[in-house]
């Protein structure tokens, strides 16, 4: 496996082919924590891996130079599946500074004992000189939490981006232009839609700042890193930071008796009478991970629900919460949903859509018990609305 980026830099990081959890996030292709020696007269690691993964990445640095030869560890971002290891990596490497900003010292303070560390606090745009080579940091604010920070080395134009342009993705290689790349691209929207999708705007004024360096590799800190398509992933960032809207119509359902279902098979019916895409997802079908990648970049979306002891289904429940929580912008809407006795279920979903600050294309359509012909041209009348905002864009 080749691990080299340029001379003197190398990836010393963790292959996680099992974790398929990520705080919620469904990684069915696994991850990475990926983590970097840079090697000049003095020696940095950039970043450390899951505290479980320290023992192997220490492993890899000492397969390139003993572990007392390491001056600095570059700690970019305090979450733990990249400062997890810092504890044990502190402990086997006797001569080195912590290097961070002063909000990734104090979130350190509050995740460890760091009694015995010694700390170098950099501010923005601060150097290191490692003789030879030298590392400049930036701090990336909510790139992704309030500490984060992106490390560059210079003489290489080499960006060390922490979790911007990140990919969750297993795979015995490490470059993108050895992966195969639509699997990469796939994965860096899932990320971008489940981990950045509510820091568009931090990721605009990080990539406004950055935007003036000279660019040969971007590493980040999952999946493969970006040596020769560095612009795809660039311009995918620019259209989803903005949520610039795609042609897409999505109608996410969940159904007690089926009457719900057809609801939303009329509002598909509806959409699909325009050329626009039309995604039909039962919610107990398709992971929240999923959900928001289809709705991050959908132009119109419906949800419907049927009602529940006066609410909405738990699946429902469940996508829509985590939906809101990711904050997907720029969408018309349509809520909908059958009842018996409380028509509570659409009216709910209705509340989510608003608290999403969606544009309804038309009053919710609820439903008593079973959807007759007028209720369900009502839903495809509204299907066509939504198409009808989806074909614009
Ligand atoms: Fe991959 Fe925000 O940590």
């Amino acid at each position: 496996m080749e691990t080299k980026l340029v001379e003197g830099v190398h990836w010393v990081g963790h292959v996680d082919w099992s974790v398929r959890d990520f705080h919620g996030y469904t990684t069915e292709r696994g991850s990475t924590y990926n983590a970097y020696v840079v090697e000049a007269r003095k020696v940095a690691l950039i970043d450390t891996v899951k505290g479980a993964y320290a023992g192997e990445l220490l492993e890899h640095v000492r397969a390139l130079v003993p572990l007392e030869r390491v001056d600095y560890i570059v700690c970019n971002h305090a979450e733990p599946d990249h400062a997890g290891g810092l504890p044990q990596v502190v402990r086997a490497c006797p001569n080195a500074a912590v290097v961070c900003n002063a909000k990734c010292k104090d979130a350190l303070e509050h995740h460890f004992d760091v009694s015995g560390w010694r700390f170098q606090v950099v501010a923005d745009t601060a150097t290191l000189d490692l003789g030879g080579k030298t590392l400049q940091f930036f701090d990336t604010p909510m790139v992704h939490w309030p500490e984060s920070m992106a490390t560059y080395l210079v003489e290489d134009a080499v960006l060390f981006s922490m979790d911007a342009f990140g990919q969750h993705y297993a795979s015995t290689h490490r470059f993108d232009d050895e992966a195969d790349l639509c699997e990469v691209m796939q994965e860096a929207k899932t990320y971008y839609a489940n981990i950045v999708l509510p820091l568009g705007r931090s990721v605009a004024a990080t990539l406004a700042r950055l935007g003036g360096l000279r660019l040969a590799i971007v590493a980040p800190s999952h999946g493969v890193i970006w040596r020769s398509h560095f612009a795809k992933i660039l311009e995918a960032y620019q259209a989803w930071m903005v949520s610039k809207p795609t042609r897409k119509v999505v109608i996410l359902f969940s159904s007690m008796w089926n009457s719900t279902r057809r609801m939303a098979e009329a509002v598909a019916a509806g959409a699909q009478e325009l050329p626009v895409d039309v995604k039909l997802i039962d919610a107990a079908t398709m992971s929240d991970t999923h959900v928001v990648s289809e709705v991050m970049d959908c132009a119109a979306f419906a949800a419907g629900s049927a009602t529940l002891n006066m609410s909405i289904l738990p699946r429902m429940a469940a996508s829509l919460t985590y939906l809101r929580g990711l904050k997907p912008l720029n969408k018309a809407c349509f809520a909908f949903g059958s009842y018996g006795w409380a028509a509570k279920g659409c009216e709910e979903v209705a509340h989510y859509l608003q608290a999403m600050q969606m544009r309804p294309v038309c009053e919710p359509v609820a439903c008593r018990f079973v959807p007759d012909a007028a209720v369900l041209e009502r839903c495809r009348a509204a299907g066509r609305a939504l198409a009808e905002v989806a074909r614009q864009v």
